[in-house]
């Protein structure tokens, strides 16, 4: 479809995460169009103006929206970020059948004002509400998929750089997965530089308690964070807002998205992140990035985690 001049985001939910998400894409000039739409009209009424105040300081984006569904025509590319949130100790499992009706009646709404647009999806579980998403709409997997790990890698990437001592843009290693408890690092791939991560020997090193500290920590921040703020927002909407550039200019990024996986690495009809190609297309998974047996092995452990959670809501 190549480069979408003039393009439209539309975000779906104006709770933190959807007014972050959308002031994050007006700062970096995302789309030169940004909608916001909610139920709550005195919400997105606020969370509009408040914006909308702030684009003279911005580039050429313009902010609208309101409660009218109408607010999506024309869009691009349509973000949910709409539905319940994780309480303090709940996992994003917990959330599914809530946010998973909630879907199964926006959805629909949605695809008949902006039937051409590419849906991503942040409301959690990210990666179950996608194959409910894929079902509930139709469209093909490249066109309907989740943020997935993409947070969760600028995690990973942050802590290394920081514990390395150098740039996060230097560290090429990636978050693959389910988005929650049993997401991994694909260290087999991993590189400071272009330096193996585990033969990474500047400093101290990396030993291998060490890296899996990290991962820890990065599987377990939204909780440490939730449980400080309520919330998450900032850094989700960051990443958000950076897949958006991915798909509205035509880049075909590799980030770890989540889109309903056909066969690669052994996984099939269940959304998972796994570094995917992002462009004016949508989303294509990388069938061919290597995973060392373990990485495999816990890639199928995240698949069947997803797959009884959409069995048990009978998606
Ligand atoms: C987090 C939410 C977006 O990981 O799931 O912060």
């Amino acid at each position: 479809m190549g480069v979408v001049e003039n393009a439209k985001l539309t975000v779906v939910g104006a709770g933190s995460v959807g007014a972050s998400l959308a002031y994050a894409a007006l700062i970096r000039g995302s789309a030169r169009h940004v909608a916001l739409y909610d139920v709550n009209t005195a919400k997105v009424d606020a969370e509009v103006l408040d914006l909308a105040h702030g684009t003279p300081f911005v580039g050429s984006s313009t902010i609208a929206g309101g409660d009218d569904l109408a607010v999506v025509e024309g869009s691009h590319v349509v973000v949910i970020t709409a539905g319940a949130k994780q309480e303090p100790g709940q996992s994003r499992l917990d959330l599914a059948g809530t946010n998973v009706r909630i879907l199964e009646d926006l959805l629909p709404k949605l695809l008949e004002r902006a039937p051409d647009a590419i849906y991503m999806l942040v409301t959690n579980p990210c990666d179950v509400l996608t194959v409910a998403a894929q079902k509930i709409s139709g469209l093909p997997s490249n066109r309907v998929f989740s943020s997935g790990t993409v947070l969760d890698t600028a995690r990973l990437r942050w802590l290394l750089a920081k514990r390395a001592g150098v740039a996060t843009s230097s560290v090429h290693a990636h978050i693959v997965g389910e988005h929650g408890d049993t997401e991994f690092p694909l260290w087999s791939s991993a590189n400071v530089g272009t330096v193996p991560i585990l033969e990474w020997a500047h400093g101290q090193g990396f030993r291998r308690e060490e890296l899996d500290q990290i991962a820890a920590e990065v599987r377990d921040a939204a909780y440490r964070i939730i449980q400080g703020k309520g919330a998450t927002n900032h850094a989700i909407g960051l990443s958000g807002a950076r897949i958006v550039e991915a798909l509205l200019g035509d880049e075909s990024a590799v980030l770890p998205v989540s889109a309903v996986l056909d066969g690669v690495h052994g996984v099939d009809g269940v959304a998972l992140s796994v570094p995917s190609i992002v462009n004016s297309s949508g989303v294509t998974p990388l069938g061919e990035t290597p995973f060392s047996d373990e990485e495999r092995r816990k890639l199928h452990e995240s698949a069947d985690a997803l797959r009884a959670s959409i069995a048990s809501l009978g998606i």
